[in-house]
């Protein structure tokens, strides 16, 4: 049996609106084994076990680009990576699937093959970059339609807070909200920040982080969808924390610099919200890993 574990992520990070991505350690994984039946898939809601499931579909595309017939299989999903909440359970379910059949075929495919392929079904790479390397990924399409992504190192002090809502945002809505134009000068600011922010978050320099993270694309407009994002906000700062929209929503993500702070967030956070789930999580330096069982 082959094992692909595969880290939720958190897109977007303030400024690094649809290209910064950060991957988390909260896990999911999906076993893949030889059937009898041409397909069974268990572990996830009935009506996601069926050929349309993501898994499966990333699994096909990844055995038509190896040139090999889609084999019978039996696909297991264990997956802790709340659905619609803007934590990468998309990019998880096609890394899985994409790394599935590589591992499959002994493929040997690079990653950068499986970004290319991910990146496709996907159709931006801020998710499934970080979901396939680790670490904070910084990605961009090339004017040759290629996927560029680098990646940096987060400094290990660094905690993360989960503060995940019992409501969704639809994406589309989170999209639809966003103006079509910005200025120069707003343009200016994005920049800055978000490159700042890549270093800070290497560092471990939470005072640059909190000054950095500051967005002017879709933060102010899509914190009008989450009721409750002023009152997150309290919670986070009130622990010398910062907190950022997580994707297009309705996580948000507390950054703090020690233990104590991180656990008060959780504190509060779990008074104030009973039906939240509130984890505290490191940065995941590995992307999804494979292992045969
Ligand atoms: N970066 C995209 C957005 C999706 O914020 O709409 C992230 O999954």
């Amino acid at each position: 049996m082959i094992r692909i574990k595969v880290p939720a992520t958190s897109a977007n990070i303030g400024p690094g609106f649809d290209c910064m991505g950060l991957a988390v350690s909260l896990y999911s994984s999906v076993d893949f084994e030889k059937s009898e039946q041409k397909l069974v898939i268990q572990g996830c809601p009935e009506e996601f076990q069926n050929e349309q499931n993501l898994v499966y579909q990333a699994f096909i595309k990844c055995c038509n680009y190896l040139g090999q017939d889609v084999p019978n299989v039996k696909i297991t999903i264990e997956n802790n990576i709340p659905v619609a909440r803007g934590l990468g359970s998309s990019a998880f379910c096609i890394v899985a699937g994409l790394e599935g059949a590589n591992q499959w075929f002994k493929a040997g495919l690079s990653k950068e093959v499986l970004l290319d392929l991910a990146t496709e079904m996907e159709g931006h790479p801020d998710n499934v970059s970080p979901a396939i390397y680790g670490k904070l990924g910084v990605s961009f399409i090339d004017e040759d339609k290629n996927v560029q992504t680098v990646h940096f190192d987060v400094d290990q002090k660094l905690q993360f807070v989960t503060l995940i809502p019992d409501y969704e945002v639809s994406t589309d809505k989170a999209r639809a909200i966003l103006p079509t134009q910005m200025s120069y000068r707003e343009a200016i600011y994005q920049v800055g920040h978000a490159v700042a922010l890549s270093k800070a978050m290497e560092l471990g320099d939470l005072k640059l982080i909190s000054a950095s993270i500051i967005d002017k694309m879709h933060e102010p407009y899509r914190s009008q969808l989450i009721p409750d994002y002023d009152t997150a906000k309290k919670i986070c700062e009130s622990a010398n924390g910062t907190m950022y929209i997580s994707g297009s929503g309705s996580t948000m993500m507390a950054i703090v610099a020690n233990e104590e702070d991180a656990k008060q967030i959780v504190t509060e956070t779990q008074k104030d919200f009973p039906n939240w789930n509130v984890y505290h999580l490191n940065v995941d330096t590995q992307g999804a890993i494979s292992e045969v069982i």
